[in-house]
């Protein structure tokens, strides 16, 4: 077990979705994944294994924000060999042009976390998503219909933000949503040459104040699972992975 997980060594896929909510996760491996198995209930934080069209897969809590998602993905990355993590989750639209119950695939992760500033000092890194699996979820989209776009995300430790600007400028830079944990992940994923992807459903628009009902986020709740599960089975198959 790593510090935060109580998984054997093997216990967790190469292939691992994460919601923020552990209940989330429960109810991914419940409703999506055969023959799941718990492997992790440290601190509530729950993680599962299954297989998904013969492909195993994972789906692991990370807790809100960037420091909890930076525990359980270096952990993730750096114990268990994990080589895909794609985050699954909410996010609040900044564009215009996105409305609620559209998916954004976080192609760049802007930030206003100090995270990285021990990494690279005064270099402002550009965390940046997997381009297999941007594409692979983006493909799943196309073909399926469901209403996908691509564009960056700003991952910030403020839900409540006292800055009140700061989502019409990030807005009129071309950034599509904001989240909170995305850059972290990135960066992880870099760190470790390993690959990640966030996709986000969103829930409610910062600029024009339109919401989603519970029904609504359920149902693009699931939109956003059918890409990211499809990106995950995709990646497997270009790496020529045995399954099972
Ligand atoms: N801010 C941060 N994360 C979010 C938001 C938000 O407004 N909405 C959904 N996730």
């Amino acid at each position: 077990m790593s510090t935060h997980i109580g998984a054997a060594p093997g216990q967790i896929a190469p292939y691992v979705l994460m919601p923020g909510d552990p209940y989330r996760a429960r109810w991914i491996a419940e409703t999506f994944l055969e023959d799941p198995v718990q492997y992790n209930d440290v601190r509530g934080m729950l993680g599962y294994t299954g297989t998904y069209r013969g492909v195993p897969v994972s789906a692991q809590g990370s807790g809100m924000g960037q420091p909890s998602i930076g525990i359980y993905a270096h952990e993730l990355f750096s114990e268990y060999d994990v080589r895909a993590i794609v985050r699954v989750g909410t996010c609040g639209a900044l564009a215009e042009s996105v409305k609620v119950r559209d998916v954004i695939l976080g192609q760049a992760a802007s930030t206003d976390s100090s995270m990285n500033r021990p990494r690279f000092g005064d270099v402002t890194f550009a965390p940046a998503a997997d381009f297999d699996l941007l594409r692979f979820a983006w493909e799943a989209a196309q073909e399926k219909l469901l209403p996908a776009v691509v564009g960056g995300l700003f991952s910030s430790d403020q839900f409540y933000n006292p800055n009140t600007t700061i989502a019409s400028t990030l807005a009129d830079y071309g950034v599509l949503g904001v989240e909170m944990e995305a850059a972290a992940l990135y960066t992880l994923a870099a760190q470790f040459s390993r690959r990640a992807l966030a996709v986000c459903t969103v829930s409610d628009h910062l600029i024009t104040g339109e919401e989603t009902s519970a029904a609504e986020r359920q149902e693009s709740f699931e939109d956003m699972m059918v890409m990211a599960l499809d990106a995950v089975v995709r990646l497997h198959d270009e790496e020529g992975q045995d399954r099972g």
